[in-house]
């Protein structure tokens, strides 16, 4: 399986200078093809002033309006990102969780992206670990909520992201082991398979995010079970996107 990473640049740079500069140096890294599928997840705003044609590249959006009425002011609508040549969209974000997203409201996202044929990136995480278990149920919970109600021949665009929501951004407690990742993925891949065949249940993507550098990257692909990564503060820099970029190159 073809390894993917996922850039999700949340509410950064500032300014489209800044955005251009940072999505230019990806280019050149990443350069005209690529063995990786390499997602970058700008802003909405800058997309259209970048240009991925030609390179190794997809665009990706880091969210997206649940329905189809336009008479929502501030949404963005699954057409016109689609009209911007973004094929994958992140759901189900534990930072868009904390702002009051609901599974019933990932559940409509993931439908509405998946139903126009554009690919869901749909993340999962517990915020704290207990020693009982909980998290898991938790992780169930999340996966049969989100995916309630979806014909099954849709997910062939679906892609997990296991995101511990303790090992993500700035304010992170610390960051997971790969071992406790590949646990972690094969629970996915079971709870999955019990809503749908064994094929779609054994080749579902799943990604890893939460803390990933160019350090720890080989070791999560190498060792975590997971087809590839979800990456925050370091794909805002070229040089370590890059080394994440040539890890996952050189991984089987
Ligand atoms: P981080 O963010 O790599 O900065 O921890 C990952 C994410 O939130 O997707």
């Amino acid at each position: 399986m073809k390894k993917i990473i996922v850039a999700n640049w949340k509410m950064n740079p500032q300014s489209l200078n800044e955005a251009k500069k940072i999505f230019n140096g990806i280019k050149k890294a990443i350069g005209k093809t690529s063995k990786v599928e390499t997602v970058v997840c700008p802003p909405f705003v800058y997309l259209s002033s970048l240009h991925i044609a030609g390179y190794g590249l997809r665009f990706g959006a880091q969210d997206v309006f649940y329905g189809k009425e336009n008479e929502r002011t501030g949404e963005i609508s699954v057409e016109m990102l689609k009209n911007l040549d973004v094929k994958y969209i992140i759901t189900g974000h534990s930072e868009r969780r904390a702002m009051g997203e609901t599974d019933e409201i990932i559940n409509q996202k993931n439908k509405i992206i998946l139903e126009s044929g554009l690919k869901a990136v749909f993340c999962l995480g517990e915020k704290e670990r207990d020693l009982e278990g909980n998290y898991l149920r938790l992780i169930k919970a999340q996966i049969e909520g989100g995916l309630k109600g979806i014909p099954k021949k849709f997910f062939k665009n679906l892609f997990f992201a296991y995101e511990p929501v303790w090992a993500i951004g700035k304010r992170a407690k610390g960051i997971d082991t790969s071992g406790s990742v590949f646990q972690t993925s094969i629970y996915i891949r079971k709870i999955f398979l019990s809503l749908v065949d064994r094929k779609t249940a054994e080749n579902i993507p799943i990604l890893y995010g939460g803390s990933i550098n160019e350090k720890n990257a080989p070791d999560f692909l190498k060792n975590g079970g997971v087809q590839g990564l979800l990456i925050g503060r370091a794909s805002l820099d070229p040089q370590k996107f890059r080394k994440i970029f040539l890890a996952a190159n050189s991984s089987r």
